[in-house]
């Protein structure tokens, strides 16, 4: 369990124990979780600078007026992340803009898309479908922090926190199906529990975390719903403020754990 260490978790501010204004950046912004997250943080004045990255960031009416309102802390940039060279250009059009990033929130994630449903029966499981969402939701989150290293090794607090989901988990699975979307965040969860033993060498002060949100009602989940009660489909501002006060309290302690919304811990 998570639990608020009076001393260490700096109640306002991002980012436990940050002693300077923050610099985030929030893939996934321009819907569902990652967007609610990003207003968040746009809306704490300990934040300085923030970084919203999505696909199709530059066409969304939603991340438009955010810049509009607020166009020195915020920077909207279109990548896939799944395209290594959109990273290498994300990265150099970060460091022109600040010199280290205290929070990553990766909220890119894939459930379906076009051609793409979560498999009912084997008979559904594809080559393709699984390296499609395997790109995005396992490769993606450990190539953007391959990317963005120039700006993590710092020394300052870190947390780079990355959207998992309680289906991901192999302790947990009981009812099976979903095989490409369970197994692309297995791996996921995996690369970034490696990810934090490295990350602990570069920079003392990170914490990596992996993250279950609940069910959230955003267009990933639309689909999904009829089954779920209402008092347990959480509206993204909830998830995103359930999310941020965890983050909030990650010091190096939590590092490599996985933690859902109400900070208990998810077996892998
Ligand atoms: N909603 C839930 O109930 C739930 C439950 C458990 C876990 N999660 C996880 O939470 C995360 C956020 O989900 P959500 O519900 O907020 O989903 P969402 O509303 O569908 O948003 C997904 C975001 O990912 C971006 N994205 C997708 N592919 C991308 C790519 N190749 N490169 C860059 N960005 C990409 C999308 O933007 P573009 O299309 O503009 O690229 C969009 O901003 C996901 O990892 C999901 O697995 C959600």
């Amino acid at each position: 369990m998570v639990s608020a260490d009076e001393e260490t978790a700096d109640r306002s501010g991002p980012v436990a124990g940050l002693e300077e204004p923050a610099h985030a950046l929030v893939t996934g912004a321009s819907s569902g979780i990652g967007l609610a997250i990003l207003g968040q943080l746009l809306d704490n004045p300990h934040v300085a600078f923030v970084a919203a990255v999505s696909r199709s960031a530059g066409r969304s009416d939603a991340l438009q007026a955010l810049l509009a309102a607020d166009p020195e802390r915020l920077m909207v940039f279109d990548a896939d992340l799944t395209v290594e060279h959109d990273l290498a250009r994300l990265s150099d059009a970060l460091v022109k803009r600040v010199d280290r990033l205290h929070l990553v929130v990766n909220a890119a994630g894939v459930l379906h898309s076009e051609g793409l449903r979560p498999e009912k029966a084997l008979e559904q499981v594809s080559l393709s479908s699984l390296q499609r969402i395997f790109a995005i939701n396992a490769f993606a989150p450990i190539l953007l922090a391959r990317a963005l290293l120039p700006l993590l090794g710092h020394g300052a607090p870190l947390v780079f926190a990355s959207l998992s989901a309680r289906v991901g988990s192999i302790g947990d699975n009981r009812s099976g199906g979903w095989y490409a979307y369970r197994a692309s965040k297995a791996a996921q969860n995996q690369l970034l529990k490696t990810l934090s033993i490295e990350m602990a060498r570069r920079n003392r002060r990170t914490c990596c975390v992996l993250l279950h949100p609940g069910t959230v009602d955003t267009p990933l989940s639309a689909s999904f719903q009829a089954r779920v009660a209402p008092e347990k489909l959480f509206a993204a501002e909830r998830a995103a403020s359930q999310l941020l006060d965890i983050i909030a309290h990650c010091t190096p302690a939590q590092s490599g754990r996985f933690y859902a919304w109400d900070g208990s811990e998810v077996p892998w």
